[in-house]
């Protein structure tokens, strides 16, 4: 296949394919593999390829910006620069002694340590880089958005949640590191990295359907009663670990780690110590408090702590029996191996977690624990990738076509 350069078609004229998708000669003509057809869906292809690569870029620069957003947070540099979006009022770090002689004058109460300050920034520049991908994103979207298959909700759903995720992180800094600011903003940051997955296996089939590299993209599959309940309950398995790692943000914000010192049993042999739910649960207390290091009493951080125990048994026999499952189901291969990364992901995560308490919160061993949920949710949502032809009963070709007939004529189908 020729890797030649070739301009993309003027977005007002109906491509070839669009004609073809059209008059529903696509599939076949996708089939025969004729030489002369492959190189013109190429052709028309190309546009998703660039979007592709650039998403698949953000995706990995999202997750280093979350897992760099974790060691910030957990090695106590939250509040590294304790304004926003400059540090100190600067662009970079105070680094010569004037600057430093300013900086502490102008925030006497927070002294710059250079090294907090940078990992901050550090941060802040990638998450900016990432935000700037995103909006390239969805420029690239607006500009190819006649084409059938064009994913346009994803990029603009993309731009919200990045600029809500800039708020959060201003907030982060100005209102003190608050428990549930940070939780939400953790989330949001998951919540970017699983969008940009999505959107990047969204491009990988669209494009490949445009190759014809994916057979059973092509062959309409059979929507059962059976695969619609697995994709049921894998949405919920998505809802049960959003809502954990919720209370793994809040027992981090908090500062509860500690709240419990042994495995299994919680502090000195016992299973239900003394715990003040009531109080650890309180989601807002006001503004003006600085919440680095914690403001809760033990009792509530034991409370907090326990819960994300309990939290971590429920979601793991849960998507232990969703794992089980869907290896019982008579899925395509790609499932199960995905199924069998699922299970894998999740008792490293136990493991990770239980190394958390036990060798006392080791940064390296916390950092990989949110790198562990983040890992969870794209695996959950790789498999609702999966099933989704299934349950739809469209193929992602099909669904473009659905979507998207610029030349107006007969289905064919
Ligand atoms: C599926 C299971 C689990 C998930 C999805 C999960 C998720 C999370 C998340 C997202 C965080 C916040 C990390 C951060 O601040 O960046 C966290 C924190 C934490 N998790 Fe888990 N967790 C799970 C199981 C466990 C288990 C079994 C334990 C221990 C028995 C545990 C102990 C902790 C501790 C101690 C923290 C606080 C870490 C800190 O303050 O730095 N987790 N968890």
């Amino acid at each position: 296949m020729s890797r030649a350069k070739i301009q993309p078609q003027s977005m007002s004229q109906p491509t070839d394919i669009q004609t073809r998708l059209a008059s529903g000669s696509t599939t076949s003509a996708l089939q025969s593999k004729d030489s002369c057809s492959l190189a013109k869906d190429v052709k028309v292809g190309r546009p998703f390829k660039t979007q592709l690569r650039v998403a698949l870029c953000s995706c990995v620069l999202g997750v280093i910006v979350v897992m760099l957003g974790a060691y910030v947070r957990l090695s106590d540099a939250g509040l590294g620069c304790p304004d926003w979006p400059g540090c100190y009022g600067q662009l970079t770090v105070p680094s010569v002694e004037q600057e430093i002689l300013e900086a502490n004058a102008s925030y006497p109460q927070r002294p710059l340590e250079v090294d907090k300050a940078w990992k901050e920034m550090i941060h802040r520049y990638l998450a900016g880089f990432l935000g700037l991908f995103i909006v390239s994103l969805s420029l690239l979207a607006w500009k190819f958005r006649q084409l059938p298959g064009q994913p346009r909700l994803l990029p603009a759903l993309l731009l919200l949640v990045v600029a809500f995720q800039g708020m959060l992180g201003m907030w982060t800094v100005t209102l003190l590191v608050k428990p549930l600011i940070v939780t939400i903003h953790l989330l949001g940051g998951l919540a970017t990295v699983t969008l940009l997955w999505l959107l990047s296996l969204r491009l990988i089939s669209v494009s490949m359907v445009f190759r014809s590299l994916i057979p059973h993209f092509v062959e309409k599959p059979v929507p059962t009663q059976k695969i619609k309940g697995l994709f049921a309950a894998i949405l919920l398995g998505v809802f049960i670990l959003v809502l954990q790692i919720f209370l793994g943000g809040w027992t981090s914000t908090n500062y509860a780690a500690i709240g419990c010192t042994e495995f299994p049993t919680c502090n000195n042999g016992v299973w239900w110590p003394e715990m003040d739910f009531s109080e650890g649960f309180v989601l807002w207390r006001g503004l003006g408090i600085n919440y680095e290091y914690g403001v809760l009493d033990y009792p509530a951080r034991t409370a907090i702590h326990v819960t994300h125990r309990i939290g971590a048994l429920v979601t793991a026999v849960y998507l232990t029996l969703l794992g089980l499952r869907l290896l019982r189901s008579d899925l395509p291969v790609a499932v199960r191996r995905v199924t069998l990364l699922l299970l894998g992901l999740l008792m490293l995560q136990l493991g990770l977690g239980i190394t958390n308490v036990l060798a006392k919160l080791p940064l390296s061993v916390a950092v990989a624990h949110n790198g562990g949920a983040l890992l969870l949710l794209l695996t959950l949502t790789t498999l609702m990738w999966q099933l989704w032809p299934y349950v739809s009963g469209k193929t992602v070709f099909q669904q473009a076509k659905a979507r998207s007939n610029p030349v107006g004529s007969n289905s064919g189908e």
